[in-house]
């Protein structure tokens, strides 16, 4: 599903991003990436998304290699994942529907699909009643779900998610967690990057570690640190 072959990225400033990471990511797997502050989390997320190029190395999405993908089919690999970060990013000016019908007339879904889906995804986020508030007037726990209907209402293979619980209480985080492992369930691939020890100890899913750009550390049904 998701390869990486030896990816090592520095930056235009000479820094360190990711260094010599393989990496082999199967359909359907829930893994988490943690590390401390600078362990290279986000670098390895944006590179999957194609935000930042790599320095040397190989990175495959479905059997396709998109090491050298040209800018133009950029957007084609991006209906593929779907996204969420720590601060949410919905369009301000946009109610909750709105914010999720324009990811889908992005890929140019038609209207019928659009009425259709978006209220779909409302509900499995539990925003129904919300659709027609603005970011502003919502919870941060909200506004996450908000941001999860978007990311998953094109149906993407892959959802890549940085620190989406890092700006909520831990009860919100939970809920979170619950609709992230619900998407998982439904086949969808998911790649967190967190800080959040008590979510990956109790999630048991895979841990991959990674300290200084590199992989310390990768296990099967794992928790945040070497207790297992
Ligand atoms: N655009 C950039 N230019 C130069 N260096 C960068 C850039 N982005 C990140 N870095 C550096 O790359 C390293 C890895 O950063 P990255 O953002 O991937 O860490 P992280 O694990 O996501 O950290 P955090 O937990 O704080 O989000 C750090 O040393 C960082 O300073
Ligand atoms: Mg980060």
């Amino acid at each position: 599903m998701i390869e990486l072959q030896q990816i090592t990225k520095i930056y235009d400033n000479g820094v360190v991003g990711l260094k010599d990471i393989t990496l082999h990511i199967e359909k359907s797997e829930f893994v988490f990436v943690v590390g401390s502050s600078g362990s290279g989390k986000s670098t390895l997320l944006k590179l999957l998304l194609k935000e930042i190029e790599t320095t040397e190395g190989k990175i495959l999405l479905q059997g396709q290699d998109i090491t050298y993908l040209k800018r133009r089919k950029v957007p084609y690999l991006r209906r593929q994942m779907g996204v969420v970060f720590q601060d949410f990013r919905l369009l301000p000016n946009k109610t909750v529907y709105e914010n999720v019908a324009f990811a889908m007339e992005i890929v140019e879904a038609t209207p019928r699909e659009i009425r259709r889906n978006v209220p779909m995804v409302l509900s499995m986020v539990g925003l129904a009643r919300k659709a027609k508030s603005y970011p502003h007037q919502l919870s941060g726990g909200e506004q996450q779900r908000a941001a999860l209907a978007r990311a998953i209402v094109n149906n993407p293979a892959v959802l890549l998610a940085d620190e989406p619980t890092g700006n909520l209480d831990p009860h919100t985080a939970w809920e979170i967690m619950k609709l992230l492992n619900d998407i998982n369930h439904r086949g969808t691939t998911i790649v967190m990057a967190t800080h959040g020890k008590e979510i990956v100890n109790a999630m048991k899913k895979r841990v991959i570690t990674l300290e200084n750009g590199r992989i310390s550390r990768d296990v099967k049904k794992g928790g945040y640190e070497d207790e297992d």
